[in-house]
């Protein structure tokens, strides 16, 4: 029998792949090897925005940390290994709390543990929530003044709606004051190409692996070297796509499902926003929040957003 996750990765995948434009969700590239593909791509020399937003981040820590009312708690939606927020923590020597909060449940544990070995006097409430739905506080905190922090771009992957209502969310949070959002900037389109389709051929492969996966873990039969990695620059909204292109016509089995591909037809895999002021105002705005003000690089490369009540 499935479990769960499987379940739900055949209910999705049936379902994206009827729609005329095909589609997966982004959220499945994250298994095991997955995840160290995305490692890799951060290191990448093409892949500018995780050096580049951990720059802003040391560069500015005091003044970010200090949004931080004394006491108060420092929010974070999908903390992974909650690397970036060290920066913010080692300036936050008046936090009243850490709230890391992540899907993956070992994982958030495991940080959770050496966070508190690292910082003794910081009281950390690892909650294991999905940020694309309402996450539940813990008790603890709840009366504390709290900013939360949302780093990594990972708001460019939400369609529109989501991430006006992820940040709609947050602003009704009791004692909420300001929201931390790394978000990536419009640039020069090779600049931005390159990043998503590098020389050494680590996106494609990650982006490659979510094929390896239905094959895997819901026993479907993509011939998956006959897809290419395609990052394709698209307008209104600003974004990067990145694609998945039959090179020729093919037939994959899903479930007891035929899957038709015309040769070039494509499985739209994920979404990147990109931002310029305007359009982050915009999206704060939308949400019930104030573009304070935005942090850049020496290059304008990627903004960390600072939004107020
Ligand atoms: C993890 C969503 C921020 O959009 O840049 C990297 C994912 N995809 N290369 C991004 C990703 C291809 C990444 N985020």
């Amino acid at each position: 029998m499935l479990d769960t996750p499987a379940c739900a990765l055949l209910a999705d995948a049936q379902e994206g792949l009827n729609r005329p434009q095909k589609t997966l969700s982004p959220k499945w590239f994250y298994d095991a090897r997955g995840s160290a593909l995305f490692e890799q791509i951060t290191r990448l020399p093409e892949y500018y925005p995780t050096r580049t937003e951990a720059a802003i981040l040391r560069t500015d820590a005091l003044r970010l940390a200090g949004l931080v009312p004394p006491g108060g708690a420092l929010v974070e939606l999908g903390s992974g290994a909650s690397v970036k927020t060290r920066t913010l923590l080692d300036a936050g020597g008046h936090f009243g709390a850490y709230v890391p909060i992540d899907i993956s449940e070992e994982f958030l544990l495991e940080t959770a543990a050496h966070l508190r070995a690292r910082y003794p006097y910081l009281p950390v409430h690892p909650v294991v929530g999905d940020f694309t739905q309402a996450v539940i506080l813990p008790e603890a905190i709840v009366d504390q003044p709290k900013v939360g922090f949302f780093p990594g771009s990972t708001i460019g992957n939400l369609d529109p709606g989501e991430a006006v209502a992820l940040l709609a969310r947050a602003r009704v949070w009791p004692g909420i004051t300001r929201f931390v959002l790394g978000a990536d900037l419009v640039k020069e389109q090779g600049d931005l190409i390159a990043a998503y389709d590098d020389a050494a051929g680590v996106t494609a492969a990650f982006n490659r692996n979510v094929l390896h996966r239905l094959n895997r873990e819901v026993g479907a039969d993509f011939d998956v070297p006959v897809f290419r990695h395609e990052a394709r620059w698209c307008e209104d909204p600003a974004r990067i796509e990145m694609h998945l292109v039959a090179t020729r016509a093919q037939v994959v089995h899903l479930a007891g499902q035929d899957i038709h591909f015309a040769e070039g037809e494509s499985i739209h895999t994920e979404s990147c926003r990109k931002y310029t002021r305007r359009t982050l105002a915009t999206l704060a705005a939308q949400a019930g929040w104030r573009l304070e003000d935005m942090l850049t690089d020496p290059r304008d490369r990627f903004a960390v957003a600072i939004l107020t009540v």
